[in-house]
């Protein structure tokens, strides 16, 4: 059923979210806007209905769990578009639409020579979901190449520019989890990517691939990268799901050399700040439960930080396998592990 409120919003009624959400389980939107144009986010604000209700913001859905039927407003950033905006003696500046695929975006910067955004190939989602959880991967993450973004803010119904600072980026974390979680939706993203680029394989598996190749261009380390995803993390046009579901979890360097006295094979990561990150993988696969299954739900067999739908699994199926985990992992190591993806 749809129903045209002006010239430019179309609002659709019980809409299925299964193809927009990359775990593909069940949802219903009660009310849904596609959006591709940020004047639709002006007319939006000027609706006297629309603009009061509650939202929820869909990108690619790759970062999302749904575990019931959506009563807000849902609205699928959908806005397309990428160019080169600028260049200084140190940069060049690229910009893409929120709705932009972000593996798309990646491909196009390498199509133009433009090298930076590499490492982060074939994450799935889109260009305005990036900064949310501030996407990383082999030693880089977003945060590094973010020059500027606009969002709308849905307070005042303008467009405003953030800068990188602005954005208060983490690990899997920025202001948009924050402060600005039901403020502002991003509508396009501008990168800073180097002139003079070196690779960085800083990550050793990452560098292991490019062993055999000399002085590495973007396009291969690129395909390094997807050669390494594609043989690890199940692509989710094939097999449901949202990348790593748990956050590696950081601890003190006490409660790493505690563990290691009994766990002597654990995999840990130096912080900066002279804490360790956990790889929570390993904790899970250590549990037993890489390959394993409750229901529907399952654990991927080749990265136990991955929950997959096996097929027709429910958003709560998969929530209550994630919990099982949590207990596991809680009860043999001390540690609590996060949830990563949004669950709504
Ligand atoms: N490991 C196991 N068993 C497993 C999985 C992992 O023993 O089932 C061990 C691995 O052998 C390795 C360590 O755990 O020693 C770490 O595994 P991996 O290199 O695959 O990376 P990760 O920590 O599991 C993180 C990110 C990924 C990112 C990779 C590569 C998080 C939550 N995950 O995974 O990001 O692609 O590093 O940089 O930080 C995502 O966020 O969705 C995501 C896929």
């Amino acid at each position: 059923m749809t129903e045209p409120v002006n010239a430019s919003l179309t609002v659709q009624h019980h809409v299925s979210l299964r193809s927009l959400n990359t775990f593909g389980v069940e949802a219903r939107a009660s009310t849904y806007l596609c959006i591709t144009s940020v004047d639709q986010l002006t007319a939006l604000h000027n609706d006297a209905v629309l603009s009061k209700m509650p939202r929820l913001i869909l990108g690619g859905g790759s970062n999302l769990l749904l575990t019931r039927d959506i009563d807000n407003l849902v609205l699928h950033m959908a806005n397309l578009g990428m160019a080169m905006v600028g260049e200084d003696s140190d940069h060049v500046f690229v910009q893409a639409q929120a709705g932009e695929s972000w593996h798309g975006f990646v491909e196009w910067t390498l199509a133009q020579g433009y090298g930076g955004l590499e490492n982060l190939s074939l994450i799935p989602g889109t260009v305005g979901a990036a900064p949310i959880q501030n996407i990383g991967a082999y030693g880089s993450e977003l945060a590094d190449y973010v020059h500027t973004l606009h969002v709308f803010d849905f307070v005042s119904g303008a467009i405003v520019e953030l800068s990188r600072e602005d954005c208060a980026f983490g690990y899997r974390d920025s202001v948009f989890k924050k402060a600005l979680r039901d403020r502002a939706v991003i509508v396009d993203v501008t990168f800073a990517l180097p002139r003079y680029w070196q690779p960085n394989l800083r990550y050793a598996e990452l560098a292991k691939e490019l062993i055999d190749v000399n002085d590495p261009s973007p396009s291969e380390v690129s395909a390094a990268v997807i050669a390494i995803r594609s043989r690890k993390l199940p692509d989710p046009a094939v097999i449901g799901n949202a990348g790593s579901f748990f956050k590696n979890p950081v601890v003190s360097d006490a409660k790493r050399s505690a563990l290691l006295l009994q766990f002597p094979d654990l995999v840990s990561y130096k912080q900066e700040d002279g804490n360790y990150k956990l790889a929570a993988g390993w904790l899970i696969d250590q549990c037993g439960w890489k390959g394993r299954a409750l229901g529907a739900a399952g654990v991927h067999d080749r990265q136990a930080l991955v929950l997959i739908n096996k097929g027709g699994a429910s958003g709560q199926e998969i929530l209550q396998l994630a919990e099982r985990i949590k207990e596991d992992v809680a009860l043999r190591f001390g540690v609590a592990l996060e949830i990563e993806p949004v669950v709504i």
